[in-house]
């Protein structure tokens, strides 16, 4: 049995609040804070309701608070009373300066560094959570250690993997756990002191280490090639819309190749959240600051083909629709990211609404989970835009729907009755290819299924 330990997480955001609930409910022996100079969010987590929706999250959040989990904004009790402290803050693209819309923006994460130097009274292990480009736990060494007071900080680098929607499951069952360190004796022996946390409930077989250079830089990566495949089924998708072809049974009979595999080959509207995006132009702005400028625009290219579908499926919406939807109503199913998450970072929602303000359409949003993030995403376009949970009642009336989030309460809904209550023609279009396009057709709708070719009634 391994030792009690004292955990600090510093970030009480998508990742910290999630990982840490399930450290607190897997380690019993474990005391978790976290903590966050965001005192809403911090009452959120101690309320009944979280400041984010995650499947499972609300019951694992509830059996561990209060026991060894607890939420606090007290950042300066929190890193004298702790041993072991992950860094989980924000590291947005950097919008000014040198790098503007490209690097990392580490004022954040330097500025937690300094909390910790500050704050700390004792020797600590110090663990990289969020996503950052290489070399940071060098800057993060050179901070924490510039003072000769006796303090020694170990800095790992444990980047996380988990997907919104699934993250519990994520962190409960991992592909692996990665854990970057100096190859010192010390650095090892952090190394160690955290695999022992994981140990609590993942295989040890699945808790891989590697240098920690190795370990910042896999977690871009493993973005990038997620990222990539999206946008090659979407290029694919663009192929399959002139040649005739289906990209859903492309992507089957491609995936179906065990060197491909299946995963991730869905195409649609184009990645969004807050950190595919943010993570290419992360890892391009370090090709391009190490002169390997080749390799910097092969991974602009995946960003530049989600730039790409997105304009293409509003261009598709105009073409179909008798190039213009000034003055007509369109509905849209879902503004999250992607289904079971309440996020709208990133979302192609976001765009897809500005660019029907552009063209004058009325736009009608609908989500089960996401409004609230959607009227703040679109608060400059009040007027033009309406918030309608009820996806039935958001079509009414409608000439168009587009299907933006895969959300499954919508390929169970009586699309018979949405149809009568809709502008004729009416249209679907399909951003995710979860509708039975065949059977939106037989009712009366003109169907813009995404990589296939339409159904229309004209
Ligand atoms: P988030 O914005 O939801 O949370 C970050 C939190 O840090 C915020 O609540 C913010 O108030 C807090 N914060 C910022 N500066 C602080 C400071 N000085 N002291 C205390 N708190 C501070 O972000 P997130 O989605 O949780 O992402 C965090 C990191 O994890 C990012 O680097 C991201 O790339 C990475 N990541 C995110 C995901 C995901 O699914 N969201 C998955 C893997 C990795
Ligand atoms: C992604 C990664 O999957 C995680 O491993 C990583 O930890 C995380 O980013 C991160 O670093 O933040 P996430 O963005 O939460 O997780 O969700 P994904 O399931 O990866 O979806 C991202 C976007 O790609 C969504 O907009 C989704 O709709 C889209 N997507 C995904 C597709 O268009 N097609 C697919 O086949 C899969």
């Amino acid at each position: 049995m391994t030792s009690a330990k004292k955990i600090l997480c510093i970030g009480a955001g998508y990742v910290g609040g999630p990982t840490m609930a399930m450290i607190a409910s897997k380690c019993p022996r474990c005391r978790v804070t976290v903590v966050d100079i965001d005192p809403e969010r911090i009452a959120a987590w101690n309320s009944d309701e979280l400041p984010i929706y995650e499947p499972g999250l609300d019951q694992l959040v509830a059996a561990a608070r209060g026991r060894n989990l607890f939420f606090s904004t007290d950042i300066e009790a929190g890193i004298r009373e702790n041993d072991i402290i992950f860094v989980s803050v924000n590291t947005p693209t950097k919008a000014f300066g040198l790098g503007a819309g490209m690097a990392a923006d580490l004022q954040y994460w330097e500025k937690t560094a300094r909390q910790i130097l500050a704050f700390s009274v004792s020797s600590k292990i110090v663990i990289e959570k969020s996503t950052l480009p290489v070399k940071t736990a060098l800057a993060m060494e050179r901070i924490l250690n510039s003072s000769a007071n006796g303090v020694f900080f170990d800095v790992l680098s444990n980047p996380e993997f988990l997907a919104e929607g699934t993250a519990i499951r994520d962190l409960e069952q991992p592909d692996r756990i990665l854990i970057g360190s100096r190859e010192t004796e010390r650095g090892l022996k952090a190394r160690e002191t955290l695999a022992e946390i994981y140990a609590y409930w993942v295989p040890r077989e699945k808790i891989i280490t590697s240098n920690i250079w190795s370990s910042e830089l896999s977690k871009l990566v493993a973005n990038a090639f997620l990222a990539q495949r999206i946008s090659s089924i979407n290029a694919v998708s663009a192929l399959c819309e002139k040649a005739e072809a289906d990209v859903t049974e492309v992507a089957h009979a491609v995936g179906m190749d065990s060197r491909i595999g299946a995963k991730f080959l869905n195409a649609g509207i184009g990645f969004g959240g807050s950190c595919f995006r943010k993570d290419i132009l992360n890892l391009l702005y370090l090709c391009r600051n190490y002169g390997l400028e080749e390799v910097a625009d092969y991974w602009e290219s995946v960003v530049k083909i989600n730039d790409y579908q997105q304009e293409r499926f509003i261009r598709n919406m105009l073409g179909a629709m008798f190039n213009t939807l000034a003055g007509k109503r369109i509905c849209l199913w879902g503004f999250a990211f992607k289904a079971n998450t309440s996020d709208t970072r990133e979302s192609p929602a976001i765009f897809v609404t500005r660019r029907l303000l552009e063209e004058r359409a009325e736009v009608v949003v609908s989500d089960p989970k996401a409004l609230k993030n959607a009227r703040m995403d679109l608060a400059g376009a009040a007027g033009r835009v309406s918030f309608v949970e009820d996806p039935v009642r958001a079509a009414e009336g409608c000439h168009a729907i587009a299907l933006l989030t895969e959300w499954d309460l919508y390929r169970h809904l009586d699309l018979r009755k949405i149809f009568e209550t809709m502008e004729k023609p009416a249209f679907i279009f399909d951003g995710r290819n979860i509708l039975d396009h065949r059977r939106c057709f037989d009712i009366g709708f003109n169907v813009y299924p995404l990589g296939k070719p339409p159904l229309t009634h004209f």
